[in-house]
């Protein structure tokens, strides 16, 4: 079994823990974690975009440029469906 990292919504507080090898947003459906309830978890529907305040991650698949420039991930925004925590992470909405 591999790691398991914290992820922590800064607007609510709320926190879930997300395996290494899993997206974000699953975690986030599978705990019920919120603030997202759905999404395609594709990287084209853009509903998961939110800004990584803190922590290491990877992007698993590419994100649609159309949601996600950039500028954009250089400021942290990337979709949280393509993201895979490294170590605990903090998220916020945008
Ligand atoms: S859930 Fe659709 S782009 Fe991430």
């Amino acid at each position: 079994m591999g790691w398991e990292y914290k992820i922590t919504v800064q607007d609510t507080g709320n926190s879930f823990y997300c395996a290494e090898d899993e997206a974000v947003i699953r975690a986030m459906f599978r705990t019920g974690s919120g603030p997202l309830k759905n999404g395609c978890c594709g990287g084209g529907c853009g509903i998961c975009r939110m800004k990584i305040v803190k922590g290491d991650w990877r992007a698993f698949k590419p994100m649609s440029a159309a949601h996600v420039s950039e500028a954009d991930v250089k400021q942290g925004v990337a979709l949280l469906c393509c993201v895979q925590p490294q170590s605990d992470m903090v998220i916020a909405g945008l």
